[in-house]
This record gives structure tokens, C-alpha cells and sequence, in this order.
């Protein structure tokens, strides 16, 4: 415990550190909030509609009771269906799911969590719930009264409701009206004077991860939505291969919320899942029901290790090394000149007695490479053409604390 205190220390004196060259780089002052991938837990893609204020206490609870919090998970993030009507002066109420937000952070907050919230820049959210459509202002004050840490914005009916009614056929003046209506809510917030992180979710349309920071965004969805099937989570991962220049502390790309513990994902798939967002630097907001978590999903949430591939203070994305058939690996750079390394085997039904070989030359290595396997948490020595035998969907995934870098 206290070898990861001192090391969360660290961590921080060095993510501050990289977000002020950031900064001084020309980005705006919210790159002073996640320095890191944001980490915590989102009610969407367990609860959907069904959350409640009871939801988010509990989800609060169990963070605390189960670890989480200690590993890293802060942000307690309701997503959408919170919001009532507004009133005579446009102030936007709750809905009878969510007797008291004020009351509700202050709850959050007395676990030592965040909270988030979520709305839209059109005039409806997803779910067709009220939305801060000129009301940006108005909304970024309330959220800040009730102590809100985190916004999730949510493109929705901006798309069409204002997007293609006022600039129908001119895609080119309606990009210029998504980036507009970010910037906006990015003002908003700033005014403020509070620290919130600012999550952009119009799914990677017209190249977000160009634009999304000097918008105002610390992270940006890259994808539509997720769900907890192989073929999605799958699909998801091989769209990020090249988007690993865009990301940086304070400004992160967004594979969509975590879906381990959720669904059908065998628990390979799971691994998989948390190890190869952590090699992307994406946020990790668990999405399960925490208050019913299996012991092995738990072990899987709170694995320090794959935790410290996501949170490295470098903040310098992975990238997809190379694919061979089903097989693929990706090579993340970290602090101190270590380095990740992750092999995955995509195939629904392999089952050879031919193992993978490893090609450590494409990975700019050379010689043997001393590892940790950071699911078995054993010693791994990988040579060149090392023979690798990966079940079906599962993943290795090894730090190497000192690559042997080929020479050129
Ligand atoms: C969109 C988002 C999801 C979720 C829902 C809520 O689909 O992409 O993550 O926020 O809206 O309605």
C-alpha cells in the first residue's frame, strides 16, 4: 500500500509535470484536469435508463468497499436520464429519480470520489431528456453549484435538430456548428472557475481527435457505442490503430466506456478488453454492477499493474506493432524507457498445437527481453521468434522494464 502511495506521488509530480509542457504547448487550461486517462465508474452501459440517485450512492459505496477507489477509480459519472424540465427562468430541475444532486455530490464527494454529469449541445439528450441547447451558460453554473467534476457532452439531437435544420446539405458549415456548440459548453465550464473534466461523445465525427483540444475537450469519443459483445469491443480496438499521435495528458482519445463484467465476455475476453484499453490510454470508467461483481471481475478492474500500463505519466498512447492472421501485437512506450507489450489472438475457434511466433525485430527489439506477465504475475523471457500459445480471444500482455532496443 504504501509502495503505491508514494509511487501515486510520484505518478502525479510527473503527470503535472508533462501537463504543463502541455500547456505551454498552447493548450488551454483544462489540460490541467486528466493528466492522466480519467478513471472511475459510468451508470450507462449497465443501468441505461433504469439509474436512479439509490444507483449512484451505492455505486459510490462499492467503490470505496470493493478496492476500486485505492486503485485508481474516482469519478462516480451519471449519465443520461437524470434530467427533468426547466423552470419559468430556465433553470433546469432533476427528475424524480434524482430527488437532490446537490445532496447526491455531497455524498460522492464524502467518499473522497468525484462526480460527473452528463447533457447534450442539442436541445434533447440521446434518451430525449432536456438539454443545455442555449442554456450552456445556465447549465455549467448549476453544474458547478452542485460541485459537478466531470461533463459528459453528448452530440444527439444537435445532429439533427439544429445541425441539418439550420445547414441542411452544407456538411462543411454543419462541422463547423459541432465544433462551435463544443467550444461553447468548453466556455461555459471554464467561466465557472471550476476544475471539470470536459468529455466530448459525438462518436469520432469529422476527425474530433484534430480538433477536440483546442475545443476545450480532455478526451473525445473516437467510436458509436460500445457493447459488451466480442465483435463490437473487437471492431472498437483495431479503429483506434493510428490515432495514438492525438492523444496526451490532458487530452485523451475515448474507446467508449468499459464493458468488463458485462454481457457474455467470457473472461478472456475481459482481460483483453481491460488490457488493451489501458495499452490505449483510454479513460477507464467501469460500467458494471458493482454491488453484484464476480471476485474475478473485481480482479480483473483492480489489476494495479494494467492499471499503471493506462495511468504511465508519459502519457503516450500504444500502437498496433503488427497483425499476423488473427494474431496481433502492440507495443506501448512508458516512463523510464519501459515499454508494454501486448499479444492478442483475435480467432473465434484456434486451437493448434503450432504456436504464434513472436517477431520481436518488428517491435524494434532485439535480443532476449526480460518481462512481467501482469496477469500471471510471473518472470516471461521473450527471444525472437519466441513460440506463443494464446486460447481464443485471450491476451498476453507483459511489461519490460528494460527493452533491449535493436540497434539501426
Ligand atoms: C449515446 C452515447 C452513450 C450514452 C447514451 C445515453 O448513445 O454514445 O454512451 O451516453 O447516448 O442516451
Amino acid at each position: 500500500m504504501r509502495i503505491f502511495a508514494s509511487l501515486s506521488i510520484a505518478v502525479l509530480a510527473l503527470a503535472t509535470f508533462a501537463g504543463q509542457s502541455q500547456t505551454a504547448v498552447g493548450q488551454n487550461a483544462s489540460a490541467q484536469v486528466a493528466l492522466t486517462p480519467p478513471m472511475g465508474w459510468n451508470s450507462w452501459n449497465f443501468f441505461a435508463g433504469k439509474v436512479s440517485d439509490k444507483d449512484i450512492r451505492a455505486a459510490a459505496d462499492q467503490l470505496v468497499a470493493t478496492g476500486m477507489k485505492d486503485a485508481g477509480y474516482v469519478y462516480v459519472n451519471i449519465d443520461d436520464t437524470w434530467e427533468g424540465e426547466r423552470d419559468a427562468n430556465g433553470v433546469l430541475h432533476t427528475n424524480s429519480k434524482f430527488p437532490d444532486m446537490k445532496a447526491l455530490a455531497d455524498y460522492v464527494h464524502s467518499k473522497g470520489l468525484k462526480i460527473g454529469i452528463y447533457s447534450s449541445p442539442g436541445p434533447k439528450t440521446c434518451a430525449g431528456f432536456e438539454a443545455s441547447y442555449n442554456h450552456e451558460e445556465q447549465d455549467a453554473k448549476l453544474y458547478a453549484e452542485w460541485g459537478i467534476d466531470y461533463l459528459k457532452y453528448d452530440a444527439c439531437s444537435f445532429i439533427e435538430q439544429v445541425m441539418e435544420k439550420q445547414a441542411p446539405n452544407d456538411k462543411a458549415e454543419q462541422m463547423r456548428m459541432m465544433r462551435a456548440a463544443y467550444a461553447k459548453m468548453d466556455k461555459a465550464l471554464k467561466a465557472t472557475g471550476r476544475p471539470i473534466v470536459y468529455s466530448f461523445c459525438q462518436y469520432g465525427m469529422d476527425a474530433v481527435w484534430e480538433w477536440g483540444p483546442s475545443a476545450g475537450g480532455n478526451l473525445w469519443r473516437t467510436t458509436g457505442d460500445i457493447s459488451p459483445h466480442w465483435d463490437r469491443m473487437y471492431v472498437i480496438l483495431n479503429e483506434q490503430a493510428g490515432l495514438e499521435k492525438y492523444a496526451g495528458p490532458g487530452h485523451w482519445n475515448d474507446p467508449d466506456m468499459l464493458e468488463v463484467g458485462n454481457g457474455k465476455l467470457t473472461l478472456a475476453e475481459n482481460r483483453l478488453h481491460f488490457s488493451m484499453w489501458a495499452m490505449l490510454a483510454a479513460p477507464l470508467l467501469a460500467g458494471n454492477d458493482l454491488p453484484n461483481m464476480k471476485p474475478e471481475i473485481k480482479a480483473i478492474l483492480t489489476n494495479r499493474d494494467v492499471i499503471a500500463i493506462d495511468q504511465d505519466p508519459l502519457g503516450k498512447q500504444g500502437s498496433r506493432a503488427y497483425s499476423e492472421g488473427e494474431v496481433e501485437v502492440w507495443t506501448r512506450h512508458l516512463a523510464h524507457g519501459a515499454m508494454a507489450i501486448a499479444v492478442i489472438n483475435a480467432g473465434d475457434n484456434r486451437y493448434s498445437t503450432h504456436p504464434f511466433h513472436l517477431d520481436l525485430r518488428k517491435l524494434g527489439l532485439a535480443g532476449e527481453q526480460t518481462g512481467k506477465d501482469l496477469w500471471t504475475g510471473k518472470t516471461v523471457r521473450l527471444n525472437q521468434n519466441e513460440p506463443l500459445e494464446l486460447a481464443s480471444h485471450d491476451v498476453l500482455l507483459v511489461r519490460v522494464e528494460k527493452p533491449v532496443i535493436a540497434s539501426k
